[in-house]
């Protein structure tokens, strides 16, 4: 019935029109031909909420009054809940606002793997591990689409770097696609459903991503079978003839030239020559009609299409759960966190007047009071309001205790004066970018005039420091360092943080460490801080979550969906060199990504794929393991069944994130020490038991074999493990398939 339709609105349309809908006419906007009844496509960045509205035609913002919204925890903080229903209602929020600000495609979620801890967007990015990824990637996805507007899942595929990314070759052997790249983006079309998926700037294996023949039209959509929207990134087609054969079907960019986008007037005139079919242009005008109509936009249901909502109280609520579960505590020695009332209580009164001391924390460090809403490239946002940690802790401490802030650190203006423009300036091709070169004159003085700050406020700052009952150091970064369209070319903390925390360290032993990031740090520290908190960005409640679990209204629960390594040269693409070069890089570790690599070689991280720490503890007993060898047959069968008791033997309503590993230790292709099959978290009152069950289809023991390119399952003994972390395995047994 919907393909009829499809069949006879096509017919209608002449080349113009269909041109018309396949390319930008706006930044945002698709074509229409509202003649014929088609109207435009409306899109809008991003993966932390529904992005500021432009002109069409300039890169400045318009300005409006009306276009502020909920801002929702980056991808990464959504990973570190590990919990899929978070990621569910994170879509249901991005999908209702982008409806209610009349969007019809969400450019979101981003999922690329995070292979390299200074890709500049892993901020945006979920995590290291495939499966993680896919899990949560799903239920995104679904919670968006219910709103009628569809969901964009990016960037397709191996987009792990920002340096040259509209040209760097990234090339990836099959196994490697098949078993790390691929399986996320699989899951979102086929499980999630994604009505839209958006190309990568980069080639991958000598092929641009936009016109892959290999990538878009073999593996998405002869594999796959997927029939919806391929949108490109914004300026990543380069050829009208191969994009157009390819299975391309929108071209969208960053210039205002719109008639001469690579799908408009050189697409009509290619047609008119011969040089581009019109079957090839009218099974991109089928996609895209198809989108419309499960959107609504047009056919029968145009009626019902939902409206949407945005900035509204339920949606701050949510937010604010997320970020309560994206807290990491990361070390927490003799239980030094949470701060306990008791040590917040006003001093004895006064004999005669009755007068009590507050007792006073220092809050040092500017991203204690940084808003990040607002930068990062296309997933900036125009929050509503964004809650720093330290209005956090006054908001939750209010006026009994003395808060003194000292910014601690120096942050220096930004150089880039073409900064409001980045997204246009980004097409730009820098090789060089990251090349040393000699300072001048100019930068020397400026040099000087940063270094005399940096000691004036740290200076003030351990001064402050030294006063108070309780120090709590918010540093980290900011989106000057995790940031589209630049990788960061050092894994260390900048801002000569790392000085401020020792000496913070020194006059205060028990000052308590947060890390606010969106992608790993090096902690040259973390041996003598006694407590240290991981802050993903979490959105407009960022700091209300944060400061309710430093003073124990809330129990931490989330866990690291990545490795962070002590020094960045324990990383692979340190080791190799295959890591934000211009032009071409090879992912020579193959599968070997994240704690896959760091296990293989023994290498002890400083905080290991997994490790979240709680206030209170947990048991795991009774694990039983079922094999089920009923159906041999296929990979989405379930193979294994596995259960196990969790208990909260702590004092603390708390939630543990069970993590499920699998390995293969005899195999004739080389495989990882084990992998992430499973997960589940769980919600537990003190004294409280669970059990949990899991349910591991053949495919979680499967490998990618290149001989008959597909995933196959090598008979023998394979090892199931449960465990708190990839480093805190309390269960195992050996099964056989
Ligand atoms: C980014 C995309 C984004 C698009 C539109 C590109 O620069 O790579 O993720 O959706 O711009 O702003």
């Amino acid at each position: 019935m919907q393909e009829k339709l499809i069949e006879q609105i096509l017919e209608t349309l002449t080349l113009e029109e269909k041109s018309a809908m396949l390319h930008g006419a706006a930044f945002f906007r698709s074509g229409s031909a509202l003649e014929k009844g088609i109207p435009a496509v409306e899109t809008s960045d991003g993966p932390m909420g529904v992005r500021n509205e432009f002109p069409g035609d300039s890169w400045i913002p318009i300005g409006l009054s009306d276009d502020y919204v909920s801002y929702l925890p980056s991808n990464s903080a959504v990973a570190a809940t590990w919990n899929r229903e978070r990621a569910y209602a994170g879509g249901q929020i991005l999908g209702e606002e982008a409806r209610g600000r009349g969007k019809d495609v969400i450019l979101a979620p981003g999922i690329n793997i995070k292979r390299d801890p200074l890709c500049g967007r892993n901020f945006e990015y979920m995590s290291e591990d495939p499966y993680l990824v896919e899990e949560l990637a799903v239920p995104m996805i679904r919670g968006i689409q219910e709103s009628d507007v569809a969901a964009c899942v990016k960037h397709f595929a191996a987009n792990s770097q920002e340096t040259d990314r509209l040209w760097v070759d990234t090339i990836v052997d099959e196994r490697t696609l098949r078993e790390i790249y691929l399986p996320a983006f699989q899951g979102a079309v086929q499980r999630g459903g994604s009505y839209t998926l958006m190309n990568a700037y980069n080639k991958l294996n000598g092929e641009h991503c936009s016109e892959s023949k290999a990538l878009l039209n073999r593996i998405l959509r002869e594999e796959w079978g997927y029939d919806g929207a391929v949108i490109s990134d914004w300026g990543s087609v380069h050829t009208t003839k191969q994009a157009a054969e390819s299975a391309l079907d929108m071209e969208m960019s960053v210039t205002a030239d719109f008639d001469e986008y690579y799908f408009a007037n050189p697409l009509i005139e290619a047609v008119q020559k011969g040089e581009v079919s019109m079957a090839d242009v009218d099974e991109k005008v089928r996609n895209i009609l198809r989108l419309m109509l499960r959107l609504k936009m047009i056919g029968p249901k145009t009626g019902e299409r939902k409206q949407g909502a945005y900035n509204i109280p339920e949606h701050r609520e949510s937010i604010k759960a997320t970020a309560r579960e994206a807290v990491v505590l990361l070390k927490n020695e003799d239980g030094l966190l949470p701060i306990t009332p008791e040590r917040l209580e006003m001093g004895a009164p006064h004999p005669l007047t009755g007068y009590r001391k507050k007792k006073r924390i220092a809050v040092i460090g500017r991203n204690a009071e940084l808003m990040h809403a607002g930068g990062g490239g296309s997933a900036e946002i125009k929050a509503l309001y964004e809650i720093s940690p330290l209005m956090g802790l006054k908001i939750q401490l209010g006026g009994n205790v003395d808060i003194q802030y000292a910014p601690g650190y120096y942050i220096p203006g930004k150089k880039d004066v073409n900064e409001v423009n980045w997204q246009e300036k980004s097409l730009e091709r820098q090789v060089d970018c990251r090349l040393a070169r000699e300072e001048t004159a100019e930068e020397a003085l400026q040099r000087q005039e940063i270094e005399r700050q940096r000691i004036t406020l740290r200076k003030e700052a351990v001064a402050l420091a030294r006063t108070a009952d309780e120090v709590i150091f918010v540093g980290g970064l900011n989106h000057d360092y995790d940031v589209e369209g630049r990788d960061r070319d050092s894994m260390k903390l900048p801002y000569a943080q790392d000085q401020l925390i020792e000496e913070l360290l020194e006059v205060k032993p028990d000052t308590i460490i947060v890390m606010v990031a969106g992608s790993a740090v090096e902690m040259p520290w973390r041996e003598k801080a006694r407590a240290i908190v991981w802050n993903y960005y979490a959105g407009m409640e960022t700091g209300n979550a944060l400061a309710e679990v430093l003073l124990g209204r809330v129990c931490p629960s989330g866990k690291l969906p990545e490795t962070f390594p002590a020094l960045y040269s324990d990383t692979v693409t340190y080791k190799n060199g295959e890591f934000g070069k211009p032009e071409k890089v090879i992912f020579q570790e193959g599968i070997f990504v994240g704690y896959r690599y760091y296990e293989k070689e023994g290498i002890q991280p400083a905080f290991a794929f997994g490790h979240g720490l709680s206030y209170t503890s947990f048991a795991y007993d009774h694990l039983q393991v079922e094999t089920d060898q009923a159906k041999e047959n296929g990979l989405e069968d379930v193979a294994v069944r596995l259960s196990l008791d969790v208990t909260n033997t702590g004092a603390m309503p708390g939630a543990e994130i069970v993590q499920c590993y699998v390995a293969d230790p005899v195999c004739r292709m080389e495989r990882p020490v084990k992998e992430l099959k499973g997960f589940a978290k769980v919600f537990l009152a003190p004294g409280e038991t669970k059990r949990v069950n899991m349910e591991l289809p053949r495919r979680a023991f499967a490998f990618y074999d290149v001989e008959c390119h597909d995933f196959v399952v090598e008979p023998g003994e394979f090892t199931v493990s449960v465990g708190s972390a990839s480093d805190r395995i309390w269960r195992q047994e050996t099964i056989t398939l």
